[in-house]
């Protein structure tokens, strides 16, 4: 079995390090995941028994406004960092990079050790989401070093074709989920909805970090326009520094008297049981989401979800047959269809059906890993990689 070494910045469990997670796992007896940054995200893995390591103690601050000698000035710090992911790459086969900053370290590992370079790419990289420079550098690095891009979804392809990105080395594969996952007993879900003094009332659930991308102001904004018995659910937390957002959605909620309307639940590991207990799930990115795992979590929970109508969101749902997609950042159109939902509660539950059969159909995680390990495979064993390594054998049996 080849030997992955897996890179990505992030000590925290956001999306994308979910996601390793689970591609990580058939890979654990030959794979190393090398972060960052220490965190929860580090246990997780463990739990998994995943072999990590946190790779420095240096906070890496590229902000999306840094500019280029910004950059390079962090890159001389990360010099120890670099180091050891050159040394380390050395006992592996291929370097998988998760993450933007993971794509600099493990290009520069890639120069020194030739080493395949496969970058996954979940982020959009459009100018709402990376400055002009940083889109630049990860374009560049992409098409100089990468054998392969993994894109997180036609849109996030597209996105990297129209920034430069070299067409013919990238592909699409979705995230992956484990359906079983999001089956949960109905005595647990009364237990919840009575726990939480939901019981009542119509719940709308939002499953995302704390960040302003993300919109949850306006779910917030939407219940003005919503009957007093709708309810929402907040859960996540801000994990990428975004505290002052955090602060900003309580005064948002105290400024509008929505205190007993509104619930902050903060991280939660567990997110099936408490999707499983909404009457509705809403996704609100006032940015295009690249892939949008609570959307597809959603669909698997057998939820109703509206969706911002952008990003990878038009390739999860259909709209008004498996869930509804409106214009993003419109708290008005939220209400309205957040309204529409609860009148029509037959043709809500007809569509969280089909969206149910959909998601099992493309994101099943067994299909998504067999898809990750033919294209690893492909790489490895044929064409270009595999002329490579026959050039380095006859090379050194030259040389014996
Ligand atoms: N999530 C979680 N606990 C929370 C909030 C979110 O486990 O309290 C999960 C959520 O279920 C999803 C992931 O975090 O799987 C977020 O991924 P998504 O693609 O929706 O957005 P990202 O944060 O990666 O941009
Ligand atoms: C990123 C994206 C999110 C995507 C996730 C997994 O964090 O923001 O949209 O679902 O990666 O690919």
């Amino acid at each position: 079995m080849m030997k992955i070494l897996f890179l990505d910045q992030s000590g925290k469990p956001g999306g994308a390090e979910l996601f390793l997670l689970d591609i990580a796992k058939p890979y654990r007896n030959n794979c190393l995941v090398g972060l960052f940054a220490d965190g929860g995200f580090k246990k997780l893995l463990e739990q998994q028994e995943i072999p990590v390591q946190v790779l420095t103690n240096q906070v890496i601050k590229v902000s999306k406004e840094s500019s280029l000698m910004e950059g390079l000035s962090s890159l001389n710090k990360l010099a120890p960092l670099i180091n050891k992911v050159i040394k380390i790459s050395q006992d592996y086969d291929l370097i998988y990079a998760n993450t933007q900053k993971a794509l600099v370290v493990g290009a520069i590992a890639h120069f020194f050790t030739h080493r395949p370079l496969i970058y996954h790419l979940h982020d959009i990289l459009s100018l709402d989401h990376f400055s002009k420079t940083n889109r630049q550098i990860a374009v560049t690095l992409a098409n100089r070093c990468a054998s392969l891009v993994i894109a997180t979804s036609q849109a996030t392809k597209t996105a990297f074709i129209e920034a430069g990105g070299k067409p013919e080395i990238v592909e699409v594969v979705y995230n992956g989920f484990q359906s079983e996952n999001y089956e949960i007993d109905e005595s647990k879900i009364n237990q919840i909805r009575q726990n939480l003094g939901i019981k009542q009332q119509f719940v709308v659930g939002h499953f995302s970090r704390l960040s302003p991308w993300k919109g949850q102001h306006i779910l917030i904004e939407a219940l003005t326009h919503c009957p007093e018995n709708v309810t929402a659910i907040l859960v996540g937390d801000a994990l990428f520094g975004e505290e002052d957002y955090t602060q900003q959605l309580h005064k948002q909620v105290a400024e509008l008297g929505l205190e007993k309307r509104v619930k902050f639940l903060g991280f939660q590991a567990d997110i099936a049981p408490l999707m499983k207990a909404c009457d509705l799930i809403t996704h609100t990115s006032i940015s295009p989401e690249p892939f949008g795992r609570v959307i597809a979590e959603a669909m698997l929970c057998k939820k109703p979800v509206i969706a911002a109508k952008a990003g990878g969101a038009i390739e999860l749902i259909e709209h008004q047959k498996t869930g509804w997609l409106i214009t993003p950042g419109n708290s008005l159109t939220l209400a309205e269809f957040i309204n529409y939902c609860r009148q029509h509660p037959e043709l809500s539950e007809t569509i969280a059906q089909q969206a149910q059969i959909f998601a099992r159909q493309h994101f099943e995680l067994t299909t998504i890993n067999q898809q990750i390990a033919q294209l690893l495979n492909q790489l490895m064993y044929s064409g270009e990689e595999m002329r490579k390594l026959r050039k380095e054998i006859f090379t050194a049996d030259e040389r014996k």
